[in-house]
């Protein structure tokens, strides 16, 4: 039997990537399962892995990208036992998820609940839980705190604004202005970034700093986010967009630059962040915030906002829009041909 996958056939612009018709099916070997995939998601970050500038990722093309997905368990290698088949799942896959078919180790797998809607349930797996340990296993943040969001309409930028509601947080967020009113209903007061300079607009109100800053954009936004914490504040940076876009600045300078932040004695601190490298280090948590945040789904305590659902066959304009800047929140990829509802 065939099956669909898209690669990365050499790093480059969107036109790298290609559609190829996969004869035979992948088996899964010990330990492992094969899963039939039916949503993962497009990200900026996809755009980073195949230009071949994402550090995280060192491998070659030809590889699948694909940072997330949901799927079926379609069979068990030897000594996997964790799943039946038919059982809905959910992995962070960092790559190899833009096809219908992939194996992973079955101790990788979370269990999704089959209330969720699985295109909504892919939506959560890298934003949602990136925003989720930003906001508690590093920033702490406690009920009523004042915070920054950068990129407030982006796919992690409004996931921090829902999450962040959920802990009556005050939040102010930045983001070009034909977006602002998708920021204003997640809660948040928006701030035209193209159009005033945030730092400028902000320390204009010293009573009102903030106790935590999310910054993925980098260059000069680090330290301008940086000045504007209060006494035990910290900087959460966990990207580069503008060194990345060409706007401005190098991801070496933008990781010295946070270095030298937290030099100076002045009682706030600078962090990046890797969702990556925090699953390695703590794989218990990721697990533990998959499940807070299926909850909160199946609660309807937050839902992710998805700008549109395509075939994975479109995958070369879905990169090109993502680059464009022209969504907002998620943009989920159907992969098996199996189409699940939003409700
Ligand atoms: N470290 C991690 O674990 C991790 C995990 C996930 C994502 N990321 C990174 O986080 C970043 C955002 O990812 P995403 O998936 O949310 O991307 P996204 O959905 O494309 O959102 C990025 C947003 O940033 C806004 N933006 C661009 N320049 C800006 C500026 N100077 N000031 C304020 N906002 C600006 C963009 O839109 P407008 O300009 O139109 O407002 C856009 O809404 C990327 O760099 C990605 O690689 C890191």
């Amino acid at each position: 039997m065939s099956f669909k996958k898209v690669i990365i056939s050499r790093f480059g612009g969107p036109e790298v990537l290609q559609l190829q018709n996969i004869k035979k099916l992948p088996e899964p070997g010990p330990g492992e399962v094969r899963i039939k995939v039916l949503h993962t998601t497009a990200n900026f970050t996809d755009t980073m892995i195949r230009r071949g500038i994402f550090p995280e990722v060192k491998k070659k093309p030809p590889f699948a990208p694909g940072y997330d997905m949901v799927g079926v368990v379609d069979k068990n290698g030897p000594k996997a036992t964790k799943f039946m088949e038919g059982k809905l799942v959910a992995d962070l896959t960092v790559t190899g998820a833009y096809s219908e078919y992939l194996c992973i180790p079955e101790y990788e797998l979370t269990e999704v609940p089959e209330s969720l809607d699985p295109a909504e349930t892919a939506a959560l797996i890298l934003s949602y839980t990136t925003a989720y340990q930003m906001l508690h296993r590093y920033a702490k943040v406690k009920k009523g705190q004042r915070i920054l969001v950068h990129g407030a309409a982006g796919a992690v930028g409004l996931a921090l604004l829902q999450l962040g509601k959920q802990y009556d947080l005050e939040i102010f967020g930045t983001a070009s202005s034909e977006k602002h009113q998708l920021v204003r209903d997640a809660g948040a007061t928006p701030i035209d970034y193209r159009t005033n300079d945030f730092y400028s607009m902000l320390k204009e109100n010293p009573g009102k700093k903030f106790d935590a800053a999310f910054d993925a954009i980098g260059g000069t936004n680090f330290k301008k986010s940086f000045k504007l914490l209060k006494r035990g504040g910290i900087l959460i940076a966990y990207g580069f967009y503008n060194a990345v876009t060409g706007k401005g600045g190098s991801i070496p300078a933008d990781f010295v630059q946070l270095v030298s932040l937290n030099l100076l004695p002045n009682g706030r601190k600078a962090k990046f962040f890797s969702i990556g490298a925090s699953r390695k280090k703590h794989p218990e948590w990721f697990k533990e915030d998959l499940h807070t945040l299926f909850q909160l789904l199946e609660d309807g305590k937050i839902k992710p906002v998805i700008y549109e659902k395509y075939p994975l066959e479109k995958v070369v304009d879905v990169h090109k829009m993502i680059e464009a800047s022209n969504h907002t929140g998620k943009i989920v990829l159907n992969v098996s041909g199996i189409t699940s509802s939003i409700k």
